[in-house]
């Protein structure tokens, strides 16, 4: 488990423990607003561990007010793609040896309503948290599209969930969206049940061999066409790489 906080972190290892018996439980640091952690974290991951099956890219920040993360990047934007961006490409060589293995990205249905604005990637002429966080969700989906392409005949699958609406603490930030899940209870799933998808993703034997496809409710989703633009998907790649100064390639 990679997380920001580790007592956080750890209170929930403990309780995993505790439910399945299984004592191999790991918290590390990881914050992904700040690319040094990611850097030090990928280190230490790539030399304690000797396969890593499978990495599900989830944590995410909705609507915050207009921050950045410590490397400058839109903290929406910073989080959500450029820092699980980073941390695939620091893994990615030991996930290939360690194949069959896949990769889970989180995505969202609010990618329908996204846009990839090239011309204000970090939203520094103007802010709108829904419109960040909705950028942010596309990225994930032309991530998984173009990593997927780059991983063929590699026996590495790579595809996005949209787990739900599920209750969770991402609406802490937008007391809109917190009262709208208030009211929408009985549509919101259960954490238990926004885990399904990406477990499913993760484990399914049925998806062995597919990638580059979006799923919910442990079947494939509709993608938004903006989410199956092939140039975007390239284009943003490439800017990628160019803001974390890192080559793929
Ligand atoms: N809940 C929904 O209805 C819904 C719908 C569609 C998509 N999603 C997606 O599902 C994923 C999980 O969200 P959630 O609903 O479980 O929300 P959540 O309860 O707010 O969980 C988000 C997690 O991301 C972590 N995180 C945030 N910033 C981080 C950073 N800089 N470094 C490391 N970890 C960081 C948070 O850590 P802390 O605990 O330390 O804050 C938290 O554990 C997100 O990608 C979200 O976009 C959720």
């Amino acid at each position: 488990m990679a997380c920001r906080d580790l007592t956080k972190g750890e209170t929930a290892a403990q309780e995993i423990r505790e439910v399945t018996g299984n004592k191999h439980v790991i918290v590390r640091e990881l914050d992904l607003a700040n690319t040094k952690s990611i850097y030090q974290f990928a280190e230490n991951l790539t030399q304690e561990e000797k396969v890593i099956s499978i990495l599900i890219n989830n944590a995410g920040v909705m609507m915050c007010p207009f921050t950045k993360t410590s490397d400058g990047f839109e903290m929406q934007f910073g989080v959500n793609h450029l820092g699980h961006f980073l941390l695939t490409f620091l893994l990615i060589n030991l996930i290939k040896r360690s194949a069959p293995a896949r990769i889970v990205n989180i995505s969202s249905l609010a990618h329908n309503f996204g846009r990839i604005n090239f011309n204000d990637l970090q939203s520094e002429k103007s802010y709108d948290g829904s419109s960040a966080y909705c950028q942010s969700k596309l990225a994930n989906v032309l991530f998984t599209r173009e990593l997927a392409k780059r991983l063929k005949d590699t026996k590495v699958t790579v595809n996005s969930v949209h787990p739900g609406c599920v209750k969770s603490e991402l609406t802490r930030h937008s007391w809109v969206m917190a009262l709208a899940w208030k009211i929408l209870t009985f549509l919101i799933k259960t954490p238990k049940q926004g885990a399904q998808s990406s477990i499913y993703c993760a484990v399914a034997e049925e998806l062995e061999e597919v990638s580059g496809k979006h799923f919910s409710d442990c079947q494939p989703a509709f993608v938004a066409p903006q989410g199956k633009n092939d140039e975007t998907a390239k284009q943003l790649w490439d800017v990628s790489c160019k803001l974390l100064e890192i080559q793929w390639d």
